[in-house]
């Protein structure tokens, strides 16, 4: 490529960047610091989503049998406590209701989860963050709102757990753009205090993103011994070099 090309393509390139960085500010996210080697994280994570979200939400993708493989469960643990419908160990996690159904109620199907921490721009951030930003709304048919999915036909199924909270509206000026949200404020507690209620959401997050790549569990451990290998690797081969050289010089 000539010059005379190169400099309009990096400036087509440098365009692109800037779109893709001012969609991914519009929301904020907050950092879900989720980590797939905390097998304990997994598991909470596991339980609260089998208890809060299964009944609406399925995983397609994912069987009993592996997660229980996956997160050192066995199969008493997970059909006993797990398991609310009449599915076997080795199928895959269905919602308890009929998407029709879910439809009529909702105004929309709860989707599949399977893939949701990696389609989503911010990954696990943005599970995180979503389930931190549901507030009341009466305007709604289902009574609440969510900053970061507005207009969100979802309910907040974790209200028991978080308490509920309420939108502090930005001043509306004359002319001036619309109100909007401006922060969030716990209006009643819940049975979790806020720390906790992170930690509980930060556990699904981790679930979901587990849920999106189970591989990636054994790909993360795998990876310590490949560098830990090229590490002895490169100390060998520097040796053996010293070692050739000093009869040539
Ligand atoms: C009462 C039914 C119901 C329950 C229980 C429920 N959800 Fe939802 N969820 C929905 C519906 C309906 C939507 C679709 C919202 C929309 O797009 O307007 C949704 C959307 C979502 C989305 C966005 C998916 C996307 O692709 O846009 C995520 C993420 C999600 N739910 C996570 C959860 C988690 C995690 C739980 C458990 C803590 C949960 N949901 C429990 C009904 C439910």
């Amino acid at each position: 490529m000539t010059k005379r090309l190169i400099v309009p393509f990096l400036g087509l390139l440098l365009a692109g960047a800037a779109t893709v960085a001012s969609a991914a500010t519009e929301v904020h996210l907050e950092p879900a610091q989720t980590n797939l080697g905390d097998t304990a994280s997994l598991q909470r994570g596991a339980g609260l989503f089998m208890n809060y979200c299964s009944g609406c939400h399925s995983l397609g993708l994912q069987r009993y049998s592996r997660m229980a493989e996956d997160l050192g469960l066995t199969e008493e643990q997970v059909m006993g406590n797990l398991v609310f419908t009449d599915a076997k160990f080795g199928e895959t996690i269905k919602s308890a209701m009929p998407a029709a159904q879910a439809e009529k109620w909702f105004g929309k199907a709860p989707p599949d989860l399977s893939l949701v921490a990696r389609s989503k721009l911010g990954g696990p951030d943005w599970t995180y963050t979503f389930l931190k930003s549901f507030y009341i709304d009466e305007t709604r048919p289902s009574g609440w709102n969510n900053t970061v999915l507005p207009g969100s036909s979802m309910p907040n199924v974790l209200a028991e757990l978080q308490g509920i909270q309420r939108a502090v509206m930005s001043e509306h000026v004359e002319g001036g753009a619309p109100a909007h949200v401006e922060k969030l404020e716990l209006a009643s507690p819940g049975r979790l205090d806020p720390e906790q209620y992170d930690r509980a959401v930060r556990d699904i997050a981790n679930f979901l993103r587990y849920v999106g790549e189970p591989a990636a569990i054994k790909r993360e451990s795998i990876g310590l011994w490949v560098i830990l290998f090229l590490v002895v690797f490169t100390l060998l081969a520097w040796v053996l070099k010293t070692e050739y050289w000093k009869d040539v010089h």
